[in-house]
């Protein structure tokens, strides 16, 4: 069974701008309404996967989108390093959570942005995609795989609403994903092709803005926002079910479902 890290919304709002999607929203957050569609789905990724808390923390808004906590493989953590001083805090409170459950903590150099799942994510066949461009640096790729040895495929992120590659890329199973072109330079658009082919769907603008590619993968179930009539009959044609859960309040900080939980 899966095993999933989220945090509850108590501190959440956007009292900040670091990404395009927070313009406009500040203190536009409706609390209790952020609170009921958090729950709504902890409780699907909960029948689906089993889910750890971390206490959230007064004064770090952000800490709800644990995908940016690191990247966990087996029982090891590469704890995250954030280019914003707004959400650096948060890596402490993080590192001592992995800790507290045995996990083994790694860092990489002191300099080096690196945001964690957000920006590296595993696909069904063990490679790691790294986007990097807004966020995390390319050069962090390379330290990952120093620690982790695994194969490794870098993209280039160029678009800043689409600044984590988890914002415009999801691997689901059996070699498949879903992707947003206009996230990616040309030539990582090329990689993703040659790499994935037939089995790579690339969504509409109005999906993407959906956050369509914000999609949590559980066995055949893909849990995102929104999808349009035509991404669902593709992903169904495919063998995957679509549960949407409705996460309006947190897109105003420019995260969607998958932000919200963190595979470990
Ligand atoms: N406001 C947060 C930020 O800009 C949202 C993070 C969303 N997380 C993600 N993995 N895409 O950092």
């Amino acid at each position: 069974m899966k095993r999933f890290l989220m945090c509850e919304p108590n501190f959440f709002e956007v009292c900040y701008v670091i990404n395009p999607w927070m313009e406009g929203n500040l203190g536009k957050v409706n609390s209790e309404l952020a609170q009921r569609q958090w729950k709504n789905l902890h409780g699907i990724v909960s029948g689906l996967a089993s889910v750890s808390l971390i206490e959230p923390v007064a004064g770090l808004p952000d800490m709800v989108f644990t995908a940016n906590a690191g990247l966990v493989k087996n029982k090891e953590v590469i704890v995250s390093s954030f280019r914003h001083t707004e959400r650096q805090p948060e890596a402490k409170y993080f590192e001592s959570f992995f800790s507290s459950l045995g996990y083994r903590v790694r860092h990489l150099k002191e300099q080096t942005i690196f945001e964690g799942a957000g920006d590296a994510l595993l696909d069904s066949q063990g490679r790691l995609w790294f986007g990097s461009g807004i966020r995390s640096v390319s050069h962090a790729l390379d330290e990952i795989v120093e620690v982790f040895d695994v194969e490794a495929c870098g993209l280039e992120l160029t678009d800043p609403h689409w600044y984590h590659l988890d914002t415009a890329f999801c691997p689901l199973p059996q070699g498949r994903a879903i992707a947003y072109k206009k996230a990616f330079a040309e030539k990582s658009v090329a990689a993703l092709d040659h790499a994935f082919g037939e089995d790579i769907i690339w969504v509409s603008d109005e999906d993407a803005e959906n956050f369509a590619c914000n999609a949590i993968s559980i066995g055949r179930n893909a849990i995102l926002h929104r999808a349009s009539a035509e991404l669902k009959s593709a992903l169904e044609q495919r063998g995957l079910e679509v549960i949407e859960a409705d996460v309006s309040e947190f897109l105003k900080a420019g995260g969607a479902c998958k932000c919200l939980t963190l595979e470990i």
